[in-house]
C-alpha cells in the first residue's frame, strides 16, 4: 500500500472549500508536479498519465522549452490587454496559428482563455458573418460550460439543470456513431447517409437550411466516448454546407495539436473547414483559446464583439510559440500516431481476451476503450470501467473515463514507447483482476467519474 496521507489530508480540507459542481471524482490524487508524461503526488507516488490534463498537455508536463518560453516572457511582460494595444507574441503567434490551419486562403484569428469563450466566439462569428441565426451540434457533444458552449453541448443533464434559459436557436443532430448505429447492423455508410438524411428531413421541417448559419462539428466525438465518424459523413457534410450557404466549423479543442497525429482532427478526414475553435493543447496548458477563420467571416466583426482583458497575453502568446515550435522541432504528431497505432494493437490484443472490451477506436494517441456487459447489446458496463479506472490508479496509472464506459487514452504526446507499454501492462491486468472479482464494490463509492 503507498502512502497517500498528504493526498488525503489536501482532498478533504478540498471538498470543505471547493464547489462540488466543479469537479468529477476518480480518486484522491494531489499532483505536486509533472515532466513528461509522468506525474507525481504529494506523497511522492508517480503516475503515468493518460489523461494529459484533459488533453490540455500535448507537449508533456513542463516541456523544458515552454517553461523556459513562459519564464522569459513572464520577466518582460505579464500583461498588457491586447483590447486596447499590440504586442509581440500575439502577432507572431497569429502567423503560426493561420500558416498551420488547412486551407488555401486568407484567414483570420481571435483569441480567448478556454476552450468555451471559443465556442461562444465561433457562434457569434458564424450568426454575424451569415446574418442567420441558427447554429447546428451534434447530440452527446460537449462544448463547455459557458452558456453558448453549453448549449451546444448535448451530452449531460446536470450541466443545463436549473441553470437555464439556454441560448435559443441551437439544434442537435445524431453524431454518426459507427459502433452504436441508430439501426443494429448499419455499415459505417449506412450510419453516414442516415445522418445525413436526417439533417435534410430536419431543413425541410423545422430548421430551414437557409437560417442556418454553421454546423459545429468535432472531428472526434470527444467527451461521448471518442466516438470517430465515417470519412464519407465528413465529406457529405462539407457538400450539404457549400449547397446552403452554411458553415463548417471544426471543433478541435480536444482534437488538435497534433493528438491524431496530425496538426488538427479534421485533417484526418480530407475536408477543409470554414473556421476552427482551438483550446486546451495550444499553449500547452495556459489559459488560452482561439478561432480561425476564413477571413471574410471575421472580416466585418465590430469591436468590441469578442473581447477578454486577459485574452492573448503574451504569457500564453509565448507558451503556445514555444509548443508550436516543439511539436515540429520534435515531429510529435508522427510520434503520437506511431505509439497511438501500437496501443491499439495492443488494446485489440485484450479485446480478443475479455469479452467487457467492447470496442477499440481512434486516431493517434486518441484512444477509446468501450467497455460493456454484453458485446450484443453494447450495454455500458459502468461498474467495470470505475472498477478498472480505480485499480489502474493503484498501480501508478492516471485513468480516466468517458460517457460511463469509455477508457480515456490520451496521454501527453511525448509519452515514450516503453511508458505506453506499462501504461498497457497496468491496464491489462486491472482487466484481468476486474475478471477475476478482486476489485471491491466498495472503490465504487469513490470513482464516479464522466
Ligand atoms: C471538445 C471540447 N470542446 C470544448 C471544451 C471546453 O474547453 P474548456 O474546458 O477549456 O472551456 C472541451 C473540454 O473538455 C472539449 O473537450
Amino acid at each position: 500500500m503507498k502512502n497517500l496521507t498528504k493526498c488525503l489530508e489536501l482532498v478533504e480540507a478540498d471538498k470543505s472549500l471547493l464547489s462540488p459542481g466543479s469537479r468529477i471524482s476518480y480518486y484522491p490524487l494531489a499532483i505536486k508536479r509533472g515532466r513528461g508524461a509522468i506525474v507525481e503526488d504529494l506523497d511522492g507516488n508517480s503516475y503515468i498519465d493518460m489523461l494529459s490534463s484533459a488533453g490540455a498537455v500535448n507537449t508533456g508536463h513542463c516541456h523544458p522549452k515552454v517553461v523556459e518560453a513562459v519564464k522569459k516572457q513572464a520577466e518582460e511582460m505579464l500583461l498588457y490587454t491586447t483590447v486596447y494595444m499590440y504586442h509581440e507574441p500575439l502577432v507572431h503567434l497569429s502567423k503560426e496559428i493561420v500558416a498551420l490551419a488547412p486551407g488555401d486562403f486568407r484567414k483570420r484569428v481571435f483569441y480567448g482563455l478556454s476552450g468555451s469563450d471559443a465556442n461562444d466566439g465561433a457562434i457569434k462569428m458564424a450568426r454575424f458573418s451569415t446574418g442567420r441565426p441558427k447554429v447546428v451540434s451534434y447530440i452527446r457533444s460537449y462544448h463547455g460550460n459557458t452558456y453558448g458552449a453549453m448549449t451546444l453541448s448535448a451530452v449531460s443533464l446536470p450541466m443545463g439543470h436549473r441553470v437555464g434559459p439556454l441560448l435559443p436557436d441551437i439544434y442537435h443532430v445524431p453524431y454518426p456513431d459507427p459502433y452504436r448505429p441508430p439501426v443494429p447492423g448499419m455499415t459505417p455508410d449506412q450510419v453516414s447517409d442516415y445522418c445525413i438524411d436526417f439533417i435534410k428531413t430536419a431543413f425541410t421541417n423545422y430548421m430551414p437550411a437557409d437560417e442556418v448559419a454553421a454546423f459545429i462539428i468535432e472531428p472526434i466525438q470527444g467527451d461521448s466516448g471518442l466516438i470517430v465518424p465515417p470519412v464519407k459523413y465528413m465529406h457529405d457534410l462539407r457538400r450539404l454546407c457549400d449547397e446552403y450557404g452554411i458553415l463548417f466549423i471544426s471543433e478541435e479543442v480536444q482534437q488538435g495539436f497534433g493528438r491524431t497525429g496530425k496538426w488538427f482532427g479534421i485533417e484526418n478526414f480530407g475536408v477543409v473547414p470554414d473556421a476552427m475553435i482551438m483550446g486546451k493543447a495550444i499553449a500547452s496548458g495556459l489559459p488560452l483559446s482561439g478561432v480561425v477563420s476564413r477571413a471574410e467571416l471575421m472580416d466585418p466583426l465590430n469591436p468590441p464583439v469578442h473581447t477578454f482583458t486577459t485574452a492573448g497575453n503574451p504569457v500564453c502568446c509565448a507558451a503556445a510559440l514555444a509548443t508550436i515550435k516543439v511539436l515540429k522541432e520534435e515531429n510529435i504528431p508522427a510520434h503520437a500516431a506511431e505509439v497511438g497505432a501500437h496501443a491499439q494493437h495492443r488494446f485489440r490484443e485484450m479485446q480478443k481476451r475479455f469479452e467487457f472490451v467492447g470496442d477499440v477506436r481512434g486516431i493517434g494517441l486518441s484512444i477509446g476503450v468501450d467497455l460493456v456487459t454484453n458485446r450484443e447489446t453494447k450495454e455500458r458496463n459502468r461498474v467495470a470501467t470505475s472498477k478498472i479506472c480505480y485499480r489502474a490508479w493503484e498501480k501508478g496509472l492516471l485513468l480516466a473515463f468517458f460517457s460511463g464506459s469509455v477508457l480515456r487514452i490520451q496521454p501527453p504526446l511525448v509519452i515514450t514507447k516503453a511508458e505506453m507499454d506499462k501504461a498497457l501492462d497496468i491496464i491489462e491486468e486491472s482487466m484481468e483482476e476486474f475478471e477475476k472479482g478482486q476489485i471491491p464494490d466498495s472503490v465504487l463509492d469513490t470513482v464516479k467519474g464522466w
